[in-house]
């Protein structure tokens, strides 16, 4: 399954088996989020931690992110991690973000983690089983960029972001409205982020390149503007 259709598949595992994968497989998703694309200019760290290291979280295994607190090391977390999770489903392995599980031991630069493992829990069958906003609330536009975007997972499911469509770019823009204000922290730089990778692969789906990724604004009036 490649990236793209997993787009129109994925969703959050929180029921895996106990049993944990073996040193190969782990080492080559190590290896992949290692090697994994990150947004100009940034460099978070990836570990892969077993379960006993963590608090909270369904998973046998995590991804933990570290990296610096600006606003853009968050997105580029997001937008990192989030490759990983359609990748790690694309090759059947479920996943799960995870804010409210940490590792025991505490780190300064620790950020946030992806939760991973062997499931039986299916894949859905398409985008009617998505519970999302209408694309008309989250995007001024509505094409097939937009339609992947929309389902993005994001932390409570409140997709605090909507999408600009302009002539050869499309902005990521934070959308911190309603219920989405009760969202702890920064979570949804994240999401920022996240929905920042869905955009990415579903241009390149289209034959598109991203040709830059520019951030503007700060806190809740950050974007990034992605041209193409
Ligand atoms: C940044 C972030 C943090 C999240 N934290 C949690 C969490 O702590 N516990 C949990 O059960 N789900 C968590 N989720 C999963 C979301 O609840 C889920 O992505 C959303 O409800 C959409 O569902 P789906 O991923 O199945 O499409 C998190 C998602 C994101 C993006």
């Amino acid at each position: 399954m490649t990236l793209y259709e997993t787009i129109f598949a994925r969703r959050s595992v929180r029921q895996y088996d106990a049993a944990p994968l073996d040193a190969d497989p782990l080492a080559e998703i190590q290896n992949y989020i290692g090697g994994a694309k990150q947004l100009p200019g940034q460099s978070a760290q990836f570990e892969i931690a077993d379960a006993d290291r963590l608090k909270g979280g369904f998973a046998p295994h995590a991804i933990l992110a570290f990296a610096g607190d600006s606003d853009l090391s968050l997105v580029n977390v997001g937008y990192t991690l989030q490759g990983a999770d359609l990748w790690l489903q694309s090759i059947g392995y479920g996943s799960v973000w995870c804010g409210m599980a940490s590792p025991k031991e505490q780190a300064p630069d620790y950020r946030i983690l992806l939760g991973f493992g062997k499931t039986d829990v299916p894949l859905r069958r398409g985008e009617g089983d998505f519970k999302r906003k209408k694309i008309s609330d989250a995007s001024n536009a509505d094409n097939a960029v937009a339609r992947a975007a929309r389902l993005a997972p994001s932390a409570v499911n409140f997709q605090p972001w909507r999408l600009v469509f302009e002539d050869g770019k499309v902005t990521v823009a934070a959308n911190v409205r309603g219920v989405g204000k009760l969202l702890p922290g920064r979570l949804y730089l994240y999401d920022l982020g996240i929905a920042l990778k869905h955009v990415e692969v579903a241009l390149e789906h289209e034959g598109k390149t991203v040709t830059s990724f520019t951030p503007r604004g700060s806190g809740k009036t950050f974007a990034v503007e992605a041209a193409f």
